[in-house]
């Protein structure tokens, strides 16, 4: 599989990166990032420290991207620390970033090869929305579109209806949903249905006791401590990881429908809101195509002896 991983790298984002540098058959051919999580240059450095931490330095070329969003402020996300490796202390990278924007490295590198490359979109939408915007054949070109975004019961996590990458940049969302892309979504209900490791699991990943599996103890400590203190709850979710596990090995995948996939870029309450609803809504109203495959159920077993194998 041939793969671009476009990423807000912190946290779990690295995990996902991981994943694709170490699981064999993958070519993570490259990782651009994108305005969200934590300062744009820290997001960067984070991408060639995780790539430093899996050994692959000089080999994975990190392209920077938008560092705004299309029209509203960026606001950061809370919950993985102002570095956001949870203050886990890399040593810096070797590997520098590259001067081509990730716009044009995501059109060059698909266009040359139509019908081959998947992307993981783990970010704000700004990068995907702008390339498309760019180069629309870009859509029909891409394999096939991943996005970690959206909830599928209206439940957010940065606003009480919006999840984080959706509402730091919804035209951006609109867009790419509205561009022709083959997609499947990954949404924060699935992330808090089948992505997060418990106790026991977590366990299991610190005995490994390997470089990788202390660099995944130390770079989701936030998190981990965040669902202690406020949740009573000994767990770590994975919203990017998962999404690229079920990338990397559909069969993860247990239950998915075709959907209508519309994006809120208005609302007062509702901005970034995903609306998701069947093409045919009854007689009182016009059919939609659906535009996304969603996710609704995926194997955290299957997901987990999949992370063991790369940290271990
Ligand atoms: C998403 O927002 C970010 O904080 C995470 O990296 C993930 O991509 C979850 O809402
Ligand atoms: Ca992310």
């Amino acid at each position: 599989m041939r793969l671009i991983i476009d990423t807000d790298t912190a946290g779990d984002d690295c995990f996902s990166l991981l994943l694709a540098m170490r699981t064999p058959g993958v070519a993570l051919e490259a990782v651009t990032v994108c305005v969200g999580n934590v300062a744009f240059e820290q997001q960067v450095e984070n991408a060639l420290a995780t790539i430093e931490a899996a050994g692959r330095s000089g080999q994975v070329p990190v392209y920077p991207g938008a560092r705004h969003p299309l029209v509203k402020p960026w606001v950061p996300a809370a919950m993985h620390g102002e570095d956001g490796m949870s203050g886990a202390g890399l040593p810096p990278a070797r590997q520098r970033p590259e001067a081509m924007h990730a716009v044009d490295a995501i059109i060059e590198r698909v266009m040359a090869a139509p019908g081959e490359i998947d992307i993981l979109a783990q970010a704000p939408l700004t990068n995907i929305a702008l390339a498309v915007r760019k180069e629309p054949r870009l859509a029909r070109a891409t394999r096939h579109l991943w996005i970690m975004g959206g909830t599928d019961n209206s439940v957010g996590n940065i606003t009480p209806t919006a999840e984080y990458n959706f509402f730091i940049d919804p035209e951006a969302a609109r867009i790419v949903f509205e561009a022709g892309f083959r997609i499947t979504l990954s949404t924060w209900t699935l992330t808090l249905k089948s992505s997060a490791f418990s106790a026991g699991q977590l366990a299991g990943l610190d005995a490994l006791a390997t470089p990788l599996s202390d660099f995944y103890r130390k770079v989701s400590a936030t998190p981990r401590r965040v669902a202690r203190e406020r949740y009573g709850v000994e767990m770590v979710t994975h919203p990017d990881t998962l999404t690229c596990a079920c990338a990397i090995d559909e069969s993860l995948i247990l239950e998915s429908r075709d959907a209508v996939v519309r994006i809120e870029c208005a609302g007062e309450i509702t901005r970034g809101f995903s609306a998701i609803h069947p093409p045919k809504l009854g007689s009182r109203w016009p059919a939609y195509s659906a535009n996304a495959r969603i996710i609704e159920t995926a194997s955290n077993e299957r997901f987990f002896a999949m992370m063991q194998a790369v940290l271990g």
